[in-house]
């Protein structure tokens, strides 16, 4: 059903299994002897923090935050908000931070300029998604799935209004969607 509102696949279920075996593969190699804590930024990290951490073979700890981007009044600035803070500690701690897509690069910008400043030894990034052309912020994630254009996708916790996280790929949204909204 959710099929019939998609143009184009982007990244097919093959690809993603791919994608998070190759990543899983890396990470193992890179953070042999660490103890990590994964933290996967909400909500759209879901499907892939799931499938990613099933090839991390070393022991680690989760997380979670939510956090929002808006712009501010009448300055028109963007700031970003922490909906959910971390319940670990990072002092001292080395941390990966899971994303579904880095776009502008806001959102990371600000979570790893407060992760540091709340002592974190080591932060880096995973993200199943790099849109570059998107950037705002000069920002280049350490390790990614795949790099895609400036296009709007969905699917694999990427949301259009809320929905279509659940598609098990990232495709591209039919026109009419938007023009019946
Ligand atoms: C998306 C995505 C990243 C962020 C990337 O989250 O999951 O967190 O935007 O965009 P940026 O690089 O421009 O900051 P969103 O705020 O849509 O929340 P969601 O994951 O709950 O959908």
């Amino acid at each position: 059903m959710l099929d019939n509102d998609i143009e184009k696949t982007i990244v097919s279920r093959e690809e993603i299994a791919g994608i998070t075996e190759r990543l899983g593969e890396e990470l193992t190699r890179d953070y042999k002897g660490e103890y990590p804590i994964l933290v996967g930024i909400l909500k759209g990290c879901i499907p892939f923090m799931s499938d990613l951490m099933k090839h991390l073979d070393f022991h680690l700890e989760i997380g979670y935050m939510d956090v929002s981007s808006y712009f501010g009044g009448l300055t028109g600035a963007v700031d970003v908000k922490i909906e959910m803070d971390l319940n670990i500690p990072v002092k001292n701690r080395y941390v990966l931070i899971v994303e579904d897509i880095v776009d502008s690069g806001r959102t990371l910008h600000a979570v790893i300029r407060l992760l540091e400043h709340r002592g974190a030894k080591d932060v880096k990034v995973v993200t199943l998604l790099d849109k570059p052309e998107g950037r705002k912020v000069e920002y280049v994630p350490e390790y990614i799935g795949v790099t895609i254009p400036k296009v709007f996708v969905v699917g694999y916790g990427l949301d259009y209004e809320g929905r279509y996280r659940n598609l098990p790929y990232v495709g591209l949204l039919k026109p009419e969607i938007y023009e019946n909204a």
